[in-house]
């Protein structure tokens, strides 16, 4: 069967090659993959990866074979889910507890920008509670996670600011919710309940001298890649908490499968918009992935399986 593994040499070191068909352990399905979504955390482990190395998290698609073990969906069901190892293929195992059943009248490729960056959001926003009335801080508002965590904030009654990189990656998010959106998180002003930081590097120390009292500092990535500096007394007199968050290792301990359903369900009354902003074939990979890295997608990317 056909996969887009790591390749190293090729553009966007990713290429479609002949891989080994998978085999579903007991608990798994074995699902035939129609989409696809991208995330700027397989783009930063393309860049490193070994030839042959299998990306993909988020896959949307229907059960060839139910798991034996009689949980999860029947064969024929419509399915989306995140999967820790090589979902960019046409047929994939997955756990039944990492999966939902898409609503009648969602798309796939809709159903498969949710898994990372949809439970990603919801998650973060955990951290902070009652949001009510609260102030949140949003960097990389633009972004895949960015925009679904604006809307998901909002929703729970959160004062929302967002931090883009420029005026025009800002388009959009105050019809999402946001209630001011910030060119730079340096002329972001006063303190904040709750922030969500993954653009890391600077934007981190930033985050840490703007959480408030008693506030939460969620520190999910580093698309900067860089190191951060920063001065301890902006931060541990507000009995303020930084906490971390990885949305693969949360999965293991915590199964996505009832948060995916809870979005799906947003999605599908029309009060969440996850914002499929560029689809592909993935045959075309490269160029999705290009414009994902050079931070030319105002949302998702996803690729179909044609
Ligand atoms: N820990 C986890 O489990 C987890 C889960 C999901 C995502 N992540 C991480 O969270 C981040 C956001 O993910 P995503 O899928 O939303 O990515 P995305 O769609 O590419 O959005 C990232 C946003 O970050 C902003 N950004 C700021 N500095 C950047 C930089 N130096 N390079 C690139 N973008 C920068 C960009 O907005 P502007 O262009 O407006 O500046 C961009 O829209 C990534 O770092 C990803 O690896 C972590």
């Amino acid at each position: 069967m056909l996969a887009l593994v790591a390749a190293p040499d090729r553009e966007e070191k990713v290429e479609l090659r002949e891989v080994a068909e998978p085999e579903a352990r007991p608990d798994e399905l074995l699902i035939e993959v129609d989409s696809i979504s991208l995330n700027r955390g397989e783009v930063n482990r393309l860049a490193l990866a070994a030839d042959g190395w299998r990306p993909g998290w988020d896959v949307a698609g229907v059960v060839l074979e139910p798991a034996r073990d009689g949980s999860g969906p029947p064969a024929g069901a419509r399915v989306v889910g995140l999967s820790n190892f090589g979902g960019w293929s046409r047929k994939l195992a997955i756990p039944s507890r990492q999966v939902a059943v898409i609503p009648e009248g969602l798309s796939f490729a809709v159903a498969a920008t949710l898994p990372v960056a949809g439970v990603t959001a919801l998650r973060l926003l955990r951290f902070g509670g009652l949001l009510l009335k609260r102030r949140v801080l949003i960097t990389g508002a633009s972004g895949g996670v960015g925009r679904i965590a604006i809307q998901l904030a909002c929703r729970a009654g959160a004062v929302v600011t967002g931090i883009v990189g420029s005026a025009e990656r800002g388009a959009g998010l105050q019809e999402l919710g946001a209630a001011e959106v910030v060119v730079g998180i340096e002329n972001a002003s006063g303190e904040f309940h709750l922030i969500l930081d993954a653009a890391g590097g600077d934007s981190l120390a930033q985050s840490l001298k703007l959480v408030g009292q008693h506030g939460t500092l969620a520190a999910y990535g580093n698309s900067a890649r860089e190191q951060t500096t920063f001065l301890v007394n902006d931060f541990y007199l507000k009995d303020a908490r930084l906490v971390g968050f990885f949305m693969l290792g949360d999965m293991v301990q915590h199964p996505v499968g009832e948060d995916l359903a809870g979005l799906l369900a947003l999605v599908a009354a029309g009060r969440l918009d996850p914002q499929l902003a560029l689809e592909a074939s993935w045959r075309d990979a490269a160029s999705a992935l290009r414009a994902l890295r050079e931070r030319r997608v105002a949302g998702k990317a996803v690729l179909h399986l044609d």
